[in-house]
């Protein structure tokens, strides 16, 4: 049984780095509000996504590559009554037309992905199905991936809310819209 394994086995949530605290900073800086659809890459239990739902109303899209993961965050949100839609799948290949949501998280699940073929492709991913508009939340404990990652047409800041150095470090893109002058 391997570390993901162990972490779908006990059904944990918030199994990155800041815990909720994080998740809570960041999205009271972003303030997605209930017309938002938002994507969960590496959802795990679904715990993030479904305080998104409950304190902004959210539309809510989990995948997970692990079925234990998925099943569990299914059984989370039948258990708080909450809608959502829920999807086995690598972040590498997600199974989404293009530029489909408003907001796209992955909360300590880069550093899992291969630095060279999945990391780059599943960034990619990310900003396609992001809407014109959209952004990208990434929760991670170490220094943030080097710039030559990063999509074309994205602009990357890392801790845009100032959270503390060394507990946690937020990294965020914006995908502008094309009429958008920056
Ligand atoms: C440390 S857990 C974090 C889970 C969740 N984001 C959270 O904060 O509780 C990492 C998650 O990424 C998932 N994962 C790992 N590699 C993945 C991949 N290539 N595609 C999709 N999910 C992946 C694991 O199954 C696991 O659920």
């Amino acid at each position: 049984m391997d570390y993901h394994d162990a972490l779908a086995a006990v059904g944990a949530g918030a199994a990155h780095p800041g815990a909720m605290a994080s998740t809570a900073l960041w999205a009271e800086r972003v303030q997605p509000d209930a017309s938002w659809r938002v994507l969960d890459v590496g959802c795990g239990t679904g715990r993030t996504l479904v305080y998104l739902r409950e304190r902004f109303g959210c539309e809510i899209v989990g995948v997970d590559i692990r079925p234990a993961m998925i099943r569990k965050a299914r059984r989370r949100a039948e258990l708080a009554q909450v809608k959502g839609t829920w999807r086995v799948a690598p972040a590498h290949r997600l199974p989404f037309s293009d530029a489909s949501f408003d907001l796209v998280i992955t909360e300590s699940v880069n550093v899992f992905l291969d630095p060279h073929l999945e990391l780059p492709a599943a960034l990619h991913e990310v900003h396609r199905v992001l809407n014109p508009g959209g952004f990208y939340v990434s929760v991670k404990s170490r220094p943030p991936c080097i710039p030559s990652t990063a999509p074309p047409n994205s602009c990357m800041t890392n801790n845009p809310a100032g959270e503390p150095a060394g507990q946690f470090r937020i990294l965020c893109f914006f995908r502008p819209p094309a009429d958008s002058l920056w």
